[in-house]
């Protein structure tokens, strides 16, 4: 799957990352027949790590009873709620939701991993009124990749406490830093409709102990909080465009014959993200990035 020859990739990325002016052939799939739920699939190892490392760390300790509701908040295509997450609570559980605000990711989902315990919906977890239809519903809220999309995070986590029964538990991670919303300031005009849809209001990074407060505002009691630090390299450039145009949901809200403007303006871009490094020796494209871990519980009354 990895390239062999490095130096030809260096060349290729130089080319790629640099101002050149002469159109650069794109690696990935044309325009027209981009599967963005599937390409999601394939270069979602990052995610599928991710899930898997608190899944393993948490779920012992939360408190299990049998036929349990759970929710998972921002599923994209599903392939993480079923693989990583359904497959560790399979036993404890009568349902299984999985909800995205993203119709092409669920219609994926529904297609591809839909079974008699997992049932895939479209909802915006920032919406109060879709949330209420929920109220007092489910035993666990999970959250994988979602929350740094969110923009009023506040309401979201009303929303989240809301749909949670007395007693229940959520787990949630996310980044620290959402390395899109940098990007989307510097779009120009042509692209303030879609990027209000997305990002209404700039989001900043917020520290621990606010983060924090924001579950406590809600009602939540905070049982562990943590920053956790990684990295991941990927090898291959194709890869790495295919993973950040799946993972962008700009990308996918635009009109077919914006995104190839779009996706040029990012990639002139790419290299501002301190988060981001290129390899001129390995032709390695390194991304560090910081995740939120957060488990939580609604007290009883
Ligand atoms: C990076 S994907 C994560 C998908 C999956 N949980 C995983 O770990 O692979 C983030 C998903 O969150 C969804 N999302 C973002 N904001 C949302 C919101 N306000 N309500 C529901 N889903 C949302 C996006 O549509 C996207 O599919």
């Amino acid at each position: 799957m990895f390239l062999k020859n490095t130096s030809l990739l260096c060349l290729f990325f130089y080319i790629w990352s640099s101002e050149a002016l002469e159109p650069i052939e794109d690696v990935s799939s044309s325009q027209n027949d981009e599967n963005i739920p599937m390409m999601y699939v394939n270069e979602s190892i990052l995610q599928h790590q991710i899930a898997s490392n608190i899944l393993t760390k948490f779920l012992p300790n939360m408190s299990w009873e049998s036929n349990e509701i759970v929710l998972d908040v921002g599923c994209g295509p599903g392939d993480v709620t079923k693989k990583r997450l359904y497959s560790e609570i399979q036993d404890q559980i009568e349902k299984l939701i999985a909800v995205d605000r993203n119709e092409e990711m669920i219609k994926f989902a529904k297609h591809s991993n839909e079974i008699t315990k997992i049932e895939f919906k479209t909802m915006n977890i920032e919406d109060s009124i879709s949330s209420s239809f929920y109220s007092n519903h489910f035993n666990k809220i999970f959250s994988f990749m979602c929350f740094h999309w969110v923009s009023d995070k506040p309401i979201a986590l009303k929303n989240i406490y809301l749909m949670l029964k007395f007693g229940g538990e959520i787990l949630m991670t996310f980044l620290t830093n959402n390395p899109f919303f940098q990007m989307y300031k510097i779009l120009g005009p042509d692209f303030d409709e879609y990027v209000k849809k997305i990002m209404p209001e700039p989001v900043l990074f917020i520290p621990k102990e606010e983060m924090k407060s924001y579950f406590e505002t809600a009602g939540f009691r905070v049982i562990e909080v943590y920053i956790h630090n990684k990295s991941i390299e990927y090898l291959e450039i194709k890869h790495f465009i295919d993973a950040v145009k799946s993972a962008d949901s700009l990308y996918s809200n635009i009109p077919i014959n914006l995104r190839e403007r779009y996706f040029s303006i990012i990639k002139e871009n790419f290299w501002n993200i301190p988060e981001l490094t290129f390899c001129n020796e390995t032709g390695k494209i390194t991304y560090n990035y910081s995740t939120y871990v957060i488990h939580a519980i609604k007290e009883k009354l």
